[in-house]
């Protein structure tokens, strides 16, 4: 296993995501334990974005249950078709909020959180929970940052 992450290239991010994913796979690829990977690939995540704060929710008894993540304390429980989260659950599939605040239903756990992306993950077509971007400026993410963090999200339990 790698003991540090490495970015050469910070130019753009699409570059980042290349850099990182093949790291991901060795970190991850070995281990399964589905919360220490989701614990490493949150770490990675905000060291080379930066996010505002990443992390992961699982569904447990109907809910979404916080899981790993990096950032600062965040709400624990999200139900089924609430908040961002809620919805990506609820319509399987990815969303993109350019402005939170413009969202209905939106939960803040923060309000330095002005946009987000979610991304909803599976094993063996069940649905598990999603991972969930937030970034403290507004129209943070895009197609690029939905493809390949789907691809990251496919590596979970890609053992
Ligand atoms: N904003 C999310 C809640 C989770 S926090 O952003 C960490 C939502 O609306 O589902």
């Amino acid at each position: 296993m790698a003991e540090n992450l490495v970015i050469t290239d910070k130019g753009d991010k699409e570059s980042v995501y290349k850099e990182i994913i093949p790291q991901l796979k060795s970190l991850i690829g070995h281990e399964h334990d589905l919360i220490a990977n989701l614990a490493n690939i949150s770490a990675v995540l905000k060291e080379a974005f930066g996010f505002f704060w990443v992390g992961f929710y699982l569904l447990k008894d109907d809910q979404l249950v916080l899981g790993p993540f990096q950032g600062p304390i965040a709400c624990t429980r999200i139900n089924f078709g609430k908040g961002v989260c809620g919805a990506a659950w609820e319509q399987h599939q990815t969303i993109i909020v350019d402005d939170v605040n413009k969202f209905p239903g939106h939960i803040a756990c923060s309000s330095l959180s002005l946009s987000e992306i979610v991304v909803p993950f599976y094993f063996e077509g069940k649905f598990v929970g999603v991972l969930d971007v937030d970034s403290d400026k507004t129209a943070s993410f895009d197609e690029i940052d939905s493809k390949y963090l789907n691809q990251i999200c496919q590596l979970i339990f890609d053992f």
